[in-house]
């Protein structure tokens, strides 16, 4: 490691800026961890900053929210926005740079030219957000190619998205290493987002079932259970029994990072993902699991 002096964060707003900035910081012998966000920074952004700056000498966040990602013009418009606050937290975990691009930075000629993604996005969150993932692909290749950073940092709450991001990088060849890091949860095992303020105050009590139903089904997995369909009855029959505000959006279990199929029984890397619906909250979750680490956990008991 070859960190660069702490000099406090800086405010970018300009991509040449950006890139002068990671050249120089290149010519240094420095690597360079990049975290992109929407902003409202929540603890499991802070964990990535945290990550990226154990593993890369300078990490630059950005924080754009991104138009073409959003269905719901409405959910666009109102998505929390406090930069000042943002900075704070930005800094206090280590960040470097702090990303903060116009909209006509990073679309100067509008939508004239998109990346489609054609596989992986017409199950779990992709299915009820058609044209989602085009967005954030789309994004992610202009941010990709204004920092090009050494190393990308995402968080496996988005495992779906994890997946594509992944597939991105491989297929258009951008030279970039990604790093998956765990989902942070609270003490009583939600997964943080910033969305969970919106719950309400018996909402929230009863939102640490959708992980225990994740785990029921992790469960019946390490019992031997290896066919699709059951785990997801598995996963449902504890929602049935537990969730009584939160309403079911799906339940899947998929191969991962395929995230699909092969016949009717797990290949060896599998997601159980869900996402449940509150009066003002959508939350989503998730468990990857390795059937053969679940095997030897079994075998070692
Ligand atoms: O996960 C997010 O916050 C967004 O999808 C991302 C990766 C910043 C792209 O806009």
């Amino acid at each position: 490691m070859n960190k660069i002096v702490a000099e406090g964060l800086k405010r970018m707003v300009s991509p040449a800026e950006v890139a002068r900035f990671v050249t120089e910081q290149k010519q240094k012998g420095k690597t360079v961890g990049f975290v992109p966000t929407m902003g409202a920074l929540h603890e499991g952004h802070l964990s990535l900053f945290k990550r990226a700056s154990e593993s890369s000498d300078c990490v630059i966040a950005s924080v754009f929210v991104n138009p073409t990602q959003f269905g719901d013009k409405d959910d666009y418009i109102n998505y929390p926005k406090n930069i000042d606050r943002d900075a704070a937290l930005a800094e206090r975990a280590g960040v470097d740079v702090l990303f903060i691009p116009e909209e006509s930075a990073i679309y100067p000629n509008g939508s004239d030219m998109t990346v489609q993604v054609h596989t992986k996005t017409d199950v779990l969150c992709g299915k009820s957000r058609p044209g989602h993932f085009d967005g954030v692909a789309t994004v992610l290749t202009k941010l990709f190619n204004i920092v090009k950073p050494d190393t990308v940092y995402f968080g496996m709450k988005d495992a779906q998205q994890v997946a594509i991001v992944s597939s991105l990088i491989r297929t258009f060849h951008i030279p970039v290493k990604l790093v998956a890091c765990p989902i942070v949860r609270e003490s009583d095992g939600l997964a943080k987002s910033s969305r969970n303020v919106r719950l309400s105050a018996n909402e929230r009590k009863e939102a640490p079932e959708i992980y225990k139903g994740l785990q029921a089904g992790l469960r019946a997995a390490e019992l031997g259970e290896r066919n699709f369909d059951r785990l997801i009855s598995t996963v449902k029959a504890y929602y049935a029994k537990h969730l009584i505000l939160g309403k079911i959006d799906y339940v899947d279990v998929l191969n991962y990072p395929e995230l699909k199929r092969s016949g009717a029984s797990l290949d060896r890397h599998f997601i159980i993902a869900c996402a449940v619906r509150y009066q003002s909250a959508r939350l989503i979750d998730n468990i990857t699991a390795d059937t053969e680490k679940l095997l030897s956990s079994r075998e070692a008991d």
